[in-house]
């Protein structure tokens, strides 16, 4: 287990009750799978707690939510029970398929080597079969980017590279769109607390001095009428496989 997968796996508890802006993205993703489209076989990457799978409910056919991490398995099983469950890295698809939906939320920023799982989400999905992804972008965080440049949990890449990406590893862009949300914490300490709890924990040490003076340049930099903002942003995209 690498240590993405390992902080999400200790997060499990937090992951939901600190997930609003996730949620949002689940929402908006599920928007694009409209109810007549909800047939086949389904098969969901990095589907953690079930967020994003309880909201492609029902569903007529096979559907089968996978997660690397264990115990994000078990609450799933807990709060959908009415999908398959299954431990499973995103990029290990093979035996999977033949699939007519390849679905992640929020997973695929955390992957370090995206490009391969792509072409083998590609080959897991039948011929004509759709891929549904929502996929983090540079903008996500980026208050605590300006202050704290070192905490920022992950490594963005753009719409653009992403769309070579899905491109290269053979998919057919059907619809693709930014997606923007902004979410208030009380304060720059909580929002920390918060990535945290959700298992984005920054993968450097900061000092106390640094990190305390961080936080007193948010709260003054990025006040909100009822605490801070923080903003993030997705690229959300529907996609055929040839
Ligand atoms: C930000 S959460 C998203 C969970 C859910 N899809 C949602 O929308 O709330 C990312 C999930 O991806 C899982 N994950 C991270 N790396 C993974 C990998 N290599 N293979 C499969 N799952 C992975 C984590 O365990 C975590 O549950």
């Amino acid at each position: 287990m690498n240590h993405v997968i390992q902080n999400f796996d200790r997060s499990v508890m937090g992951y939901e009750i600190h997930s609003i802006p996730q949620n949002a993205l689940a929402t908006e993703l599920a928007k694009w799978i409209p109810p007549e489209e909800r047939h086949g076989y389904a098969i969901e990457f990095g589907a953690g707690t079930g967020l994003f799978t309880r909201k492609m409910q029902p569903w007529s056919g096979a559907y089968l939510a996978t997660d690397a991490a264990p115990r994000m398995v078990i609450s799933g099983i807990e709060q959908c029970p009415f999908v398959a469950w299954k431990e499973q890295t995103a990029d290990q698809p093979q035996y999977l398929g033949p699939a007519d939906w390849v679905l992640a939320c929020n997973l695929l920023q955390w992957l370090k080597d995206p490009e391969s799982v792509l072409k083998a989400w590609h080959d897991t999905l039948k011929p004509g079969g759709h891929l549904a992804i929502a996929v983090l972008l540079p903008g996500t965080f980026a208050e605590l980017h300006q202050v704290l440049p070192e905490a920022n949990p992950l490594i963005y890449r753009s719409a653009k590279i992403w769309e070579n990406l899905l491109e290269k590893a053979g998919f057919t862009l059907e619809r693709e769109e930014i997606w923007q949300h902004t979410h208030i914490y009380s304060n720059a300490l909580a929002f920390l607390r918060a990535i945290h709890a959700m298992g984005l924990a920054p993968q450097t040490t900061i000092g106390p001095g640094r990190l305390r003076a961080a936080l007193r340049e948010y709260d003054r930099k990025f006040a909100a009428p009822s605490g801070v903002r923080t903003t993030w942003q997705a690229w959300l995209v529907r996609a055929v496989a040839a």
